[in-house]
């Protein structure tokens, strides 16, 4: 005969009179309360014949399917939010780009980018400053002609200094470093010839507002433009520019006309075409 474990037997006993002595207990502990509900059941008040005071609550009405469906979908995903919130700055920079065509110009903004180096002294607007105010026509009424205005800015106050200058104004002719606040710095190391028709035509047609209607100022545009496309670099010719420019009105000049126009002709407009009225005063 096999022997069984001490151990098993003991489990094996502990398990039987474990069902067999508490069973008979669980009854005999319910029996009582359950015996006295029953018992007072009978005396209460049949619900009916009571007035229904407190009415029954409404059945929660059904969700309707769309509600539903917008609780149960997701939320915006994580990853979407960045965007959301860059929105702004897109819409931002879009409409940024929107407006590009009216700088698109590239003659202006190159004009406008080199009266960078005469603001400080002229002011952004050319309202003045240390030099004379540009803006407002002042500029056109020194200089009636695009031509003298080359000769004075690329030559600078120094080389003329107490001489006078520019076609007489209403608050008398200009007098070379008669304005106290240091010189005009002379242009010729500073720009090619290009670039001082360009800042010269920003300070007259943008900051001073000239007539640029005639056909002749337009060529001049023209040409300008061309010099752009083909990155046009000669330096200034200060003897050419006082060949060209008014003796009346600039030092040293001789009005003769440049000595080759074929090759090199005057730059800027044609004398007395630049703006009719403007000559016609001067
Ligand atoms: C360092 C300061 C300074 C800078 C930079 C400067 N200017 Fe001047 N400019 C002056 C001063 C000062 C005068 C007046 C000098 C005098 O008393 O004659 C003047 C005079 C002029 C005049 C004569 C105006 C008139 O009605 O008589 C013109 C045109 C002019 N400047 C254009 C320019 C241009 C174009 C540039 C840039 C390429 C420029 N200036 C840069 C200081 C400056």
């Amino acid at each position: 005969m096999t022997e069984i474990p001490e151990h098993l037997l003991k489990r094996s006993k502990a398990a039987k009179s474990g069902k067999s002595g508490d069973a008979p207990a669980e009854p005999e502990a319910t029996s009582a309360p359950v015996a006295a509900e029953t018992a007072a059941a009978p005396a209460a008040v049949p619900a009916a014949d009571l007035p229904n005071l407190d009415p029954e609550p409404e059945p929660p009405k059904p969700v309707p399917a769309y509600v539903a469906a917008a609780q149960s979908r997701k939320r915006i995903p994580v990853w979407v939010l960045p965007i959301i919130a860059a929105l702004p700055i897109w819409a931002f920079s879009f409409a940024g780009t929107m407006q590009q065509p009216d700088t698109e110009d590239e003659l202006l903004v190159e004009a406008a980018a080199l009266y960078g180096s005469c603001a400080g002294c002229h002011g952004g607007n050319g309202g003045g400053g240390v030099g004379y105010q540009l803006s407002g026509g002042e500029v056109l009424a020194t200089f009636p002609e695009p031509i003298d205005m080359m000769a004075h800015v690329a030559r600078g106050s120094v080389e003329i200094l107490g001489e006078e200058y520019g076609a007489p104004r209403d608050d008398g002719t200009r007098v070379s470093g008669a304005r106290g606040r240091g010189p005009m710095p002379s242009q010729l190391a500073s720009l090619t010839q290009l670039e001082l028709e360009l800042v010269i035509y920003h300070e007259r047609a943008i900051l001073s507002e000239e007539d640029t209607s005639s056909a002749a100022y337009q060529e001049w545009i023209e040409h300008m433009r061309e010099g752009i496309e083909a990155g046009d670099s000669a330096p200034i010719d200060l003897d050419l520019l006082l060949a060209c420019a008014n003796p009346d009105w600039t030092p040293g000049a001789t009005g003769e006309g440049s000595p080759d126009p074929e090759v090199n002709p005057c730059p800027g407009p044609p004398v007395g075409e630049a703006g009719a009225d403007q000559a016609a005063a001067g």
